[in-house]
């Protein structure tokens, strides 16, 4: 049974949902930025008609953030129906931009009943300790200034929201039905991202490991990569590496490499009682499938608290099943560290799922 798995683990007890994401903010991630600012979308410009049928076009747009003074602007791609229906919507801030990314197989994607916005997340901001590139300059000008000041990951899911404004305006999203999905870092930008904003209903985190949806206590790794040695990632390893994608005040917790009062489950429960989908990779022992999965079971409380189904799964899953039927899915590929078309189709089955069901 995973909840006596999840009880060996000693994780401090789940919180009020305001309670827990503030906690993460200021021990974790930081606060988002609340800055002026003004957003400009430009016309779109057609660089493909022929995606499934002619159902569906790619196009582009540039958004075009002032604030502070200075102006940064992105490229966001969309691949949107054309009949005008009202359909879901994902954010998908992506390593690469469209059309060059095997993160994001196109003409797939373009034959499911959804709409997608996707940026490449570099060119938000770098991916490194410079913080005043592309926004960070408007949205820290002063850089992390306080030790509960963001750091990247705040900032790429600042640009998903902003790049949700947008799609909030298109005449085809469903605003009912809004996602948001990334992979490992990014997978820990959009949980971070549904944390901080409700209109997001779906999360799907791939592959997101240390600092995003394993839980840091008790990390298992697993045997297959022997590069882990059996164990995943630690906040030490994640911190000493990447400092720049959290809060200064994080540095403090990769000495235990636990949270004192909190651990990754908090993140997940933030997201209840909405609906959030984990996919973990079966050979990749460094984001720890076993800790993803049981960060689900142990976020689920959050969820049965109110009397909905969270996760409804009692044993470690086996490498190519998906539960999908409660709040809280959750998949295993069979595959080393990647998100594919076979966990995008889980998120849209997810979708499909839960796409009539209200919060
Ligand atoms: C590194 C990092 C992980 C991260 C991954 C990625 O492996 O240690 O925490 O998820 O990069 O984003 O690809």
């Amino acid at each position: 049974m995973l909840k006596n798995e999840v009880k060996l683990r000693e994780l401090p007890p789940l919180k009020d949902r305001l309670e827990m994401a503030e906690i993460l903010q200021k021990e974790v991630y930081g606060y988002l930025p609340s800055v002026q600012y003004e957003m400009k979308v430009s016309e779109p410009v057609i660089l493909e008609r022929r995606f499934a049928k002619g159902k569906v076009h790619h196009s582009r747009v540039q958004m075009e953030i002032s604030a502070n003074g200075k102006i940064h602007s992105f490229a966001v791609d969309r691949l949107l129906h054309v009949d005008g229906a009202k359909r879901p919507l994902i954010i998908y801030p992506n390593f690469h931009p469209m059309g060059a990314s095997q993160y994001f197989p196109i003409e797939e994607l373009a034959e499911y009943d959804a709409d997608y916005l996707v940026f490449c997340y570099k060119d938000v901001s770098s991916d490194d300790g410079d913080m005043q590139n592309g926004l960070g300059a408007l949205l820290l000008p002063e850089g992390q200034s306080t030790p509960h000041t963001c750091g990247k990951i705040g900032i790429w899911a600042w640009a998903a929201q902003r790049v949700l404004d947008y799609g909030l305006t298109l005449p085809g999203t469903d605003a009912a039905n809004i996602g948001v999905a990334g992979h490992s870092r990014l997978g820990k930008t959009a949980l971070f991202c549904a944390m901080t904003d409700e209109r997001f209903k779906y999360a799907y985190s791939n592959a997101s490991g240390c600092a995003g949806a394993a839980l840091a206590r008790g990390n298992s790794g697993n045997d297959v990569d022997p590069k882990t040695k059996g164990r995943g990632e630690t906040y030490y390893d994640i911190y000493t590496r990447f400092p720049f994608w959290f809060c200064p005040a994080f540095e403090k917790y990769t000495v235990a490499n636990v949270g004192t009062d909190f651990d990754q489950h908090y993140l997940l429960a933030t997201i209840a009682p909405r609906f959030l989908l984990v996919g973990s990779c079966s050979m990749d022992g460094w984001a720890d499938p076993i800790s993803e999965q049981l960060a689900c079971v142990a976020a689920s409380e959050k969820w049965e608290a109110d009397g909905i189904t969270g996760a409804c799964f009692n044993e470690i899953i086996a490498p190519d099943k998906a539960y999908l039927e409660g709040r809280i899915g959750y998949f295993k590929l069979d595959s080393q560290h990647f998100m594919s078309r076979h966990g995008w189709r889980r998120f849209i089955e997810f979708i499909e799922l839960h796409k009539t069901e209200t919060i």
